[in-house]
């Protein structure tokens, strides 16, 4: 028996690091996906190939496992290990992961794996709701990923545009908007984890300059939420420029996001970096009239792409 899964990969439109400190965010999610396919084995091993390479062993030494493949694989042994417990079954499990997402680049690639390989791995003995395998896959994150927000799990797993904070979790926005979004990836490695202590540390030694920019940050969204509901992608693109601002304040930008930011600015509405950034990818607002030029002017010094929203979030068919 086969089981498979698919989760989108998202950027983050407003509220990167902010969200971490209960400011709101609003994120989407984008047609890139992410398929686990797992399926049932005779033996009592559990075997996971991905793009970050393989790794085999018995279901009661996997997590002692110390390669590089098998550390960066924890949220998916945790996930199958889980599940044999909760399930009390003794089995082993395959799984693959094809991915048209680039790990470590901040489109939520871990994020749309934990999601997609929580609904894979359990839909092998049961179907769980959205909600449950949603908390599963922010648990499997969270093994290598302590202080998550939860928000890119959550708008991996639902689809669509969503607001989302700590507290009240995610809202899904129902706006009409047609977004073009330009992606262009800087190829600067990043680590969100290292970014997210980066920031924490920023927030020790600068308190009152924090809280004054989760403020401004939260005056903006309420900003960039009216705007969605007006379809107004200038105001947007200004919005998402000024969020930039706040962004290299607390210090997650570099000199290559600066210029391409600043480049895509000379024909999009707006561009800034999304996610954790200190490398990773920028995102540049556009509509048909200027996607082109864009792309055009953005991959004459890197690797871009356009993406539009994915509503559909994660499908699983058993
Ligand atoms: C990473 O995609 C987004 C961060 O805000 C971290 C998080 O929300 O967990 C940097």
């Amino acid at each position: 028996m086969k089981s498979v899964a698919s989760a989108p990969g998202k950027v983050i439109l407003f509220g990167e690091h902010f969200v971490v400190y209960g400011v709101k965010a609003i994120l989407c999610s984008i047609d890139k996906r992410i398929t686990v396919t797992s399926k049932l084995a005779d033996n009592n091993s559990i075997k996971i190939e991905s793009s970050l390479g393989k790794i085999e062993a018995n279901v009661d030494s996997i997590t002692k496992l110390k390669d590089p493949s098998a550390v960066l694989m924890k949220p998916l042994i945790y996930i199958v290990t889980k599940t044999l417990e909760k399930f009390k079954k003794n089995v082993g499990v395959e799984i693959k992961i094809e991915s048209e997402i680039p790990a470590g680049i901040g489109l939520g690639s871990s994020s749309a794996c934990c999601v997609a390989a929580a609904a894979s791995v359990t839909g092998l003995f049961e179907k769980l709701k959205r909600e449950e395998i949603l908390k599963f896959a922010i648990e499997a994150e969270r093994t290598i990923f302590q202080n998550t927000s939860g928000a890119d799990c959550s708008v991996c797993t639902y689809g669509g545009i969503m607001e989302y904070d700590k507290k009240n979790g995610f809202k899904k926005i129902n706006s009409n908007i047609d977004l073009g979004l330009v992606i262009a990836n800087s190829a600067q490695p990043h680590f969100t984890s290292e970014l997210v202590n980066r920031v924490r540390e920023f927030r020790e030694n600068n308190e009152d300059l924090f809280v004054s920019l989760c403020e401004q940050e939260s005056y903006l969204i309420q900003k960039a939420l009216s705007a969605l509901e007006d379809r107004d992608l200038h105001t947007l693109g200004k919005l998402m420029s000024e969020n930039q601002s706040f962004l290299e304040r607390i210090g997650v930008s570099t000199q290559k996001l600066a210029f391409l930011i600043e480049e895509a600015k000379k024909t999009a509405y707006g561009a800034k970096i999304t996610g954790a950034g200190g490398g990773g990818c920028v995102i540049a607002l556009t509509d048909k009239t200027n996607l082109n030029n864009t792309l055009t002017r953005l991959g004459k010094h890197v690797d871009c792409f356009s993406a539009r929203i994915d509503y559909k979030g994660l499908l699983d068919t058993f």
